[in-house]
C-alpha cells in the first residue's frame, strides 16, 4: 500500500486529503479535511485574495493533523505528497506549495506538483473508480467552467471548449447579488428557482448561434439580460418575482451547458460525462444533464457534492494516478502557477 497526501489551496479552501493506493491501482480515501475561509469573504461578495491566503496560513498545519488524525496513520507513513500548484490565485497557491515542499522534504519523499482542474476529474475516481478512455469531463466551478477530453488522466487532458467571459459559478454568484441573495450564490439561488417558474422569463442562450464557436460558453451577456430585466421591473415600480427569475436564469445556464457537452459528447464519440466543480452541486444541472445524457445514451458521472467543490482528497487522488503510472515527480524548485494550462497535469 501507498500513501498519498493531498493539498489544495488555490482558492478560499484550504484541503488536506489522504489516499491509499493498492497494488492493483484501487484507491481508498483515509481523510478529506476541508477548511473554508468563505464566510469571511462573503460581506465582500466574492473571494478576496489577500483574506485567502492568510486563512490558509492558519488552516495548513491544524488541517494536516486533523487528516493525519482521521487517516489513523503518522505523518512518517506518508508514501508521497501532491499539491495544487496552479491554476488559481497566485499567494493562496503560495503557501499550499510552500507547505507541500517543506512536508516532502522533512519527510523525505517525492512532491507532485498538479493542476487543479483534472483534480476535479480525479475526484471522481475516488466515487466512481478508474475513468473509461476517453471520458469527457465539464467542469464548473466559480472559477472555471471547461470542457475537457481526457484520454489518460496522468498524462493526455486536451480543452475542448471553455467560457469566454464568466465561469457559470461566478454568474451565479452575480446574479445572486442583483437579486439580493447572499454570497456564494449558487445554492441560495437553487433554492429560490425550485419555488419559481423557469419558463416565466426566457433569458439568453450565449454562444448557441449557428456561427458560434461550437463548445465554448459564455455567461456575461445572461447576467447584463438579468440585470436589465430586474431594472426594467424596478423602474416601472413593479416587484421583482426573484423565484421565477432564479429559476428562469438556472434554466438557461443547465440549459447551455448541457446542450453543449452532450453534443461535444456526441461529436467526438465519447460514451462517458463527467460534471464536476461546485455547481455540479445545483440540482437543474444534474437533473437536465441525467435526462439528456440518458437520451444520447452516454454515461453520466457526478461525484457527491463533498467531491464537487474544492478539496485535497481529489489533489491526494491525481498523485495517485501520477504514482500509478510511473509519472516523475517535481523537483523540490517547483512554484506556483496562476495560469497554469489544463494541459499540463503535473510540473
Ligand atoms: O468548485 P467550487 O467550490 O470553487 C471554485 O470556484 O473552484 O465552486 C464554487 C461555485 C460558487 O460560484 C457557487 O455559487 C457555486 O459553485 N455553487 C453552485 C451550487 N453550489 C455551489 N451553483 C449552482 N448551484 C448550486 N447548488
Ligand atoms: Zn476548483
Amino acid at each position: 500500500m501507498t500513501i498519498i497526501l493531498g493539498i489544495e489551496s488555490s482558492c478560499d479552501e484550504t484541503g488536506v486529503g489522504i489516499v491509499d493506493l493498492a497494488d492493483d491501482g484501487g484507491m481508498t480515501l483515509l481523510a478529506d479535511e476541508v477548511a473554508s475561509s468563505v464566510e469571511q469573504h462573503a460581506r465582500f461578495g466574492g473571494v478576496v485574495p489577500e483574506v485567502a491566503s492568510r486563512a490558509h496560513l492558519e488552516a495548513m498545519v491544524p488541517s494536516m493533523r486533523r487528516a493525519v488524525d482521521t487517516a489513523g496513520i503518522a505523518l512518517s507513513d506518508v508514501d508521497a505528497i501532491a499539491v495544487t500548484c496552479g491554476p488559481g490565485l497566485a499567494g493562496a497557491l503560495l503557501v499550499g506549495v510552500a507547505a507541500a515542499k517543506a512536508y516532502a522534504a522533512a519527510l523525505d519523499v517525492p512532491l507532485y506538483g498538479v493542476n487543479h482542474l483534472p483534480g476535479h476529474v480525479a475526484a471522481d475516481t475516488l466515487e466512481h473508480g478508474a475513468l473509461p478512455a476517453p471520458c469527457l469531463a465539464l467542469l464548473v466551478s466559480g472559477g472555471h467552467t471547461q470542457l475537457l477530453r481526457v484520454d489518460d488522466l496522468a498524462t493526455k487532458i486536451t480543452e475542448v471548449g471553455s467560457t469566454i467571459d464568466d465561469a457559470a459559478g461566478e454568474a451565479y454568484d452575480k446574479v445572486a447579488r442583483i437579486l439580493g441573495l447572499p454570497y456564494p450564490g449558487g445554492p441560495p439561488i437553487d433554492k429560490a428557482a425550485a419555488r419559481g417558474d423557469a419558463q416565466a422569463i426566457r433569458f439568453p442562450r450565449g454562444l448557441t448561434g449557428p456561427r458560434d464557436a461550437r463548445f465554448d460558453f459564455s455567461f456575461s451577456g445572461l447576467k447584463t439580460a438579468v440585470a436589465r430585466w430586474v431594472e426594467g421591473r424596478e423602474r416601472d415600480g413593479e416587484p421583482v418575482p426573484v423565484d421565477d427569475v432564479a429559476a428562469s436564469f438556472q434554466e438557461a445556464v443547465a440549459d447551455v451547458l448541457t446542450a453543449k457537452a452532450v453534443r461535444a459528447a456526441t461529436e467526438l464519440g465519447i460514451g462517458t460525462m463527467i460534471v464536476s466543480g461546485g455547481v455540479a452541486a445545483n440540482s437543474r444541472l444534474s437533473g437536465l444533464a441525467r435526462a439528456r445524457c440518458a437520451k444520447a445514451g452516454i454515461e453520466l458521472r457526478v461525484p457527491r457534492p463533498r467531491l464537487c467543490t474544492d478539496n485535497g482528497a481529489m489533489i491526494a487522488a491525481l498523485g495517485a494516478h501520477l504514482v500509478a503510472s510511473g509519472v516523475r515527480p517535481s523537483s523540490l524548485d517547483l512554484s506556483a502557477d496562476p495560469a497554469l494550462p489544463v494541459s499540463t497535469v503535473s510540473v
